[in-house]
C-alpha cells in the first residue's frame, strides 16, 4: 500500500466512528505527522449543531495533544460522488499546523484527487500577518 493509500484507509476507517445523527454526513479525516505516526478522526456532531466539530479538526487536535508537530499530508473520505474539500474553518486550521500540505480526498468508490493547500486557501491570515 502506498504512503497515501495508507492515510486514506486511516481516514475511512475513522469514519466508522463518525457520530453524526444530525446530518447523517459520516467524514474521516487523518493526518500524517513527518514521525510518521497518522492520526485519525471523524466528525462529532451535537443537538445544539453549532458545537460540532469537522473531523480534519479532531484529526488535527488529537495529533497537536499528543505533542505532534510538522505534518506532510492530510486526507478527508466522505461517500459521495463529488469529493469533499475541507470547510473554510478546517482550512483555517490546517494551514496553521500544516502549511502547504497536499489534501488527499477521497470516496468509499476508490475515487480521489490531490489539491495543494495553497490552492484551497490562496491568501491566508497567518503569523505573518501578526
Ligand atoms: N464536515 C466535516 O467533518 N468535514 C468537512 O470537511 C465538511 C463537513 C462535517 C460537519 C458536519 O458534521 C457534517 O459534516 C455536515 O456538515
Amino acid at each position: 500500500m502506498s504512503e497515501n493509500e495508507t492515510l486514506i484507509s486511516a481516514a475511512k476507517q475513522a469514519r466508522e466512528n463518525a457520530h453524526a445523527p444530525y446530518s447523517n454526513f459520516r467524514v474521516g479525516a487523518a493526518l500524517r505527522a513527518t514521525s510518521g505516526r497518522i492520526f485519525a478522526g471523524c466528525n462529532v456532531e451535537n443537538a445544539t449543531y453549532g458545537l460540532t466539530v469537522c473531523a480534519e479538526r479532531v484529526a488535527i487536535f488529537k495529533a497537536i495533544s499528543e505533542g505532534e508537530r510538522g505534518f506532510n499530508a492530510i486526507s478527508v473520505v466522505t461517500d459521495t460522488d463529488t469529493l469533499t474539500p475541507p470547510c473554510g474553518a478546517c482550512r483555517q486550521l490546517i494551514w496553521e499546523f500544516c502549511g502547504d500540505v497536499p489534501v488527499i480526498l477521497a470516496n468509499l468508490k476508490g475515487k480521489t484527487e490531490i489539491i495543494q493547500m495553497k490552492d484551497l486557501f490562496p491568501k491566508p491570515f497567518d503569523s505573518s500577518n501578526l
